[in-house]
């Protein structure tokens, strides 16, 4: 599927009111909006051993998953999000779906809308094919990003930022290094945006220079090439995946080993970071890549945190869209 013209997902989102209608991207919106979402996400988190938070929220409510691109985090979390609240939940296998036979994104949109969806979560490797959807659906149905290209990644940015803000409490005093394939990330570029807006303390960005993001993208961030200096004194890490599905030119992938010894998260590295930093990884891992296996099931790693706290993050999303808040 090709990309769409670009348009401002920004403004779109919200209602004439300003509450939330979609969720396309965190740019454009406020740190009480964003604050407010991680308030909600956290009071659905039990203890471990404990009963999961359940309710009827969204009873009455129908959630589709559409994914065109492959997930095991981002999908499974929003069905058992849909499912705790109590709403109807709809996996569409896009392999086997009418899809194959040519039909449109926005016609098996109009399709199951037709069957009273309320709420789209989409996964596409197409830029703006969610804003495009948005555009098109009725006026009482919300589309929510569940990754876009290289674009945006939002849920994926408010489940790392509760996952960090559960740890070190806030952002204004933190150190934050992002260490990856950045130009083909849509983590990365999710994150800058809402660490910059809940006030965070610096961001850095470390990546080769083949993999940089082009200039102005992560306006926010000093860009590094250089791991250990990027590490130094850091409070959170966070690993990334080289995309290699993204890149167009197949032999400008990094060699494995190469990339490992020069970028690659490590225990010993990681001594360079602040006493008590934490290490994250947004999923899926490509141990002894970008991070060391140790390093990744070590006691800093807050990498199985950022799966459940992915689940409390998209019940506040469905939560704010489908206007289902207890009074
Ligand atoms: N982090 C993330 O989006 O993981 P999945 O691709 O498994 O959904």
């Amino acid at each position: 599927m090709a990309d769409f013209p670009t348009r401002d997902a920004s403004e779109l989102q919200l209602t004439a009111s300003g509450s939330l209608r979609h969720l396309l991207t965190l740019r454009g919106l406020h740190r009480d909006q964003l604050t407010a979402l991680l308030d909600r996400a956290d009071t659905f988190l039990s203890a471990p051993g404990h009963p999961v938070f359940r309710s009827d929220t969204l009873q009455g409510k129908t959630v589709a998953n559409l994914f065109f691109e492959a997930s095991t985090r981002t999908r499974a979390s929003f069905e058992l999000a849909t499912m705790r609240l109590g709403g109807d939940v709809l996996n569409l296998d896009i392999q086997t779906s009418s899809s194959a036979k040519g039909e449109t994104a926005l016609d098996t949109v109009s399709t199951l809308q037709s069957m009273h969806v309320d709420v789209f979560v989409v996964r596409s490797g197409s830029a703006g094919l969610q804003t495009e959807i948005a555009r098109h659906v009725d006026e009482n149905v919300s589309v929510l990003n569940a990754g876009e290209s290289h674009v945006s990644h939002p849920t994926q940015d408010l489940l790392d930022l509760l996952t960090i803000r559960r740890r070190k409490g806030s952002f204004e005093n933190l150190t934050v290094t992002i260490v990856g394939d950045v130009v083909h990330s849509r983590v990365a570029q999710s994150a800058a945006q809402g660490l910059v807006t809940m006030g965070v303390g610096e961001l850095r960005v470390v990546t080769p220079s083949s993999l940089a993001p082009e200039p102005g993208c992560i306006p926010a961030a000093r860009i590094l090439t250089n791991l250990d200096e990027g590490l130094r004194g850091a409070d959170v890490v966070m690993a990334l995946r080289i995309q290699k599905e993204r890149f167009t030119n197949k032999e400008g992938i990094p060699d494995t080993d190469a990339y490992f010894s020069e970028y690659g998260l490590t225990r010993m590295r990681m001594q360079q970071a602040a006493k008590d930093a934490i290490v994250m990884h947004p999923g899926p891992m490509n141990r002894g890549v970008e991070i060391e296996a140790s390093l990744a099931d070590g006691p800093s790693s807050v990498i199985a945190d950022q799966v459940t706290n992915g689940v409390a993050v998209r019940m506040a999303v469905l939560e704010a869209v489908t206007g289902s808040l207890p009074q």
